[in-house]
């Protein structure tokens, strides 16, 4: 972790859980705890709470969980390092950055998002010119309000090679940082002239409200007719959207992802406040990776033409990939969003929104594509393969849907598709009844991480696992010892494991066993299983002789599974010498 620890337990101390989260979440307390409907999914009974002891907080509904920094991460879409910054910033505090080199890239980095706010400025000052009428015109001819040209922060770079670079040198920025910017460009003699000429500007701002770089568009027909800030120190193209510092505040379960500067401010104009656009490139997994911190859902509503449909596609295996609901949605008589917009009005596009197709249609689709429909033992190939990936839909009314749909395709009746898919499905049934079966039979069942990367393969000895966790977050003291006694290599869940080994390093460099350490180390997943393990209350009773008992359930399960004999000294024995060693500590406990 980059950053110092004394740093981020006081940022996590000054930054109280229960503050942060009240100024996202209302929160009413109960018992020890604060309850509220959870940000992170639609719930209308609330499952989201918050415990001012642990400082942690957790949601019983969709599994998320953490600390203060890791619910800033997620409340604000942004990346460990900058949830530190944000909180930093929230309570005026300093953040220490990692030596001298770091200390210089990060001045040089706040040169070039000045440069880049004042050379916005500088645009959107020129656009609005008296005697800049044309690029005015161009915006409104449009249609475009102008209020939503300055909610982009529009603007308009004058037909000059050095009007931004002299106004820029002016207010003290060096040729180095116009040029590290990507606001000027290097003439083969030398020469430095402005990148952007004559073109309306298009500022790209990030996650944070940082202007990062710019689009420009040329007010006619001429090539190019975009033309794009280069790669920065501060502009990385795949890792970010346009108009995500907007998107990021809907309240809408989905973001539209379109294709072009253009769209988007046409979708917000009418109303989509959660429109966004990947920058002039197709669908990065960064990107998606970005989208799938906000939302659980996307709409694709790409250009209608062959090449809109083809990225659309490539967009489609990104988004699923990082668990995305997908929907395409199709633009009928029209090239893009914003035309059809424009020509049928933000109701048409709703329209064309709850019209949308998930993406399962798409898969239908490609797979056809495979196959000659006309001939016979293709059809049957073609349904063998679609009733595979339609028993692979969960919800049944879509599978219903599809299988119906396939059915047409191949020209048969829906009862034929659905004997296959049903056959398909009994398969699967009995397997995973097999599979509930066993859980059921374990004392402990029912009680899978959220998150089924995580999915224990031993559920009674995960379950012990999970309680020593608790006990040694709740009673530090618990951990001196205790690796002789349980070796990490006995845990069967790899991401528990894990936990351990850093509880069992904290402590040996006299560090504090809390949430603080394992904010942005873990993954969300992972997160949401830790604090899901300690929002539970350790049970009453005596620490050491339940963790003694945790202990040996493991080691049981361990002999049973045969990664250990019975033989050698047992565990429980080394143990109970520990045990006696710090009795002295346990009586003055028990009276404190
Ligand atoms: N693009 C680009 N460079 C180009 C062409 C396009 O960076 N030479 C990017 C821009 O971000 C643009 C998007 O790709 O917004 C979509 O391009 P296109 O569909 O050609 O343009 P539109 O968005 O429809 O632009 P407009 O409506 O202004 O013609
Ligand atoms: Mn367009």
């Amino acid at each position: 972790m980059p950053f110092d620890r004394i740093f981020l337990d006081e940022l996590s101390a000054r930054n109280d859980i229960v503050d942060v989260v009240s100024q996202y979440v209302q929160l009413k307390k109960s018992g020890a705890n604060y309850f509220g409907l959870c940000p992170f999914h639609n719930e209308k009974t609330p499952s989201f709470s918050v415990s001012p002891d642990k400082q942690i907080f957790h949601c019983f509904g969709c599994g998320a969980g953490g600390g203060v920094l890791t619910f800033v991460m997620k409340a604000e879409g942004l990346e460990f390092p900058d949830a530190v910054r944000f909180l930093a910033a929230r309570v005026g505090m300093q953040v220490p950055e990692q030596g001298e080199a770091d200390r210089q890239a990060a001045r040089r980095r706040d040169r070039l998002y000045a440069l880049c706010k004042d050379a916005a400025r500088f645009y959107y000052e020129t656009l609005w010119r008296p005697e800049n009428r044309m690029p005015q015109q161009y915006f409104l001819g449009r249609g475009l309000h102008r209020r939503t040209m300055n909610r982009f922060g529009l603007g308009y770079a004058p037909d000059s090679f050095h009007a931004l670079l002299d106004a820029m040198t002016a207010k003290g920025y060096t040729r180095d940082e116009l040029l590290d910017a990507g606001l000027v460009s290097r003439s083969e003699k030398g020469r430095i002239y402005d990148r952007f000429r004559n073109r309306v500007i298009f500022p790209i701002i990030d996650v944070r409200g940082n202007v990062i770089a710019f689009g420009g568009r040329v007010l006619d027909d001429s090539k190019p007719k975009y033309l794009n800030s280069p790669e920065t120190p501060i502009f990385h193209k795949s890792r970010n959207l346009f108009a995500l510092n907007l998107a990021k505040t809907t309240k809408s379960p989905y973001f539209i992802l379109a294709e072009g500067y253009m769209d988007v401010i046409a979708l917000h104009q009418a109303g989509f406040d959660s429109a966004v656009a990947s920058l002039g490139t197709s669908l990065t997994e960064e990107q998606a990776r970005i989208i799938a911190r906000h939302v659980s859902q996307v709409v694709i509503s790409y250009d209608a033409d062959g090449a809109g449909q083809a990225a659309a596609q490539r967009a489609i295996d990104m988004l699923k990939k990082c668990d995305l609901q997908v929907k395409v949605l199709k633009i009928p008589g029209a090239k893009d969003p914003d035309e059809f917009i424009k020509a049928r009005g933000a109701d048409a596009f709703r329209g064309l929104i709850e019209r949308s197709e998930d993406h399962n249609a798409y898969r239908l689709e490609q797979i056809a594509d495979r196959y000659d429909l006309e001939d016979d033992e293709d059809r049957v190939q073609f349904l063998r393969e679609a009733a595979r990936m339609l028993a692979g839909i969960d919800s049944s009314i879509e599978r219903e849907v599809y299988a119906g749909r396939a059915a047409k395709m191949a020209g048969v009746t829906a009862e034929a598709v659905n004997v296959e898919v049903r056959r398909e499905l009994s398969v699967r049934r009995k397997k995973q009844r097999a599979a509930e079966r066993r859980e059921i039979r374990s004392p402990v069942g029912m009680a899978q991480p959220k998150d089924r990367a995580l999915a224990y393969a031993d559920i009674k000895s995960a379950k012990a696992e999970e309680n020593v966790l608790r006990l040694l977050f709740s009673d530090q003291k618990l951990i001196a010892g205790i690796e002789t006694a349980l070796p990490p290599a006995w845990f069967s869940s790899p991401v528990l494991r894990k936990i351990y080994e850093r509880v069992l390093a904290l402590d040996q460099e006299g560090q504090m066993v809390d949430i603080v350490p394992f904010e942005g180390w873990l993954a969300p997943g992972e997160m949401g299983l830790l604090s899901s393990i300690l929002e539970q209350s350790v049970p009453p009773g005596e620490h050491r002789q339940a963790l003694a008992e945790y202990i040996d359930t493991i080691r049981m399960q361990r002999v049973r599974d045969g990664s250990i004999t019975q033989t050698g000294e047992d565990p429980l024995l080394t143990f109970g010498r520990i045990k006696n060693k710090t009795r002295e500590d346990k009586r003055y406990d028990d009276q404190g």
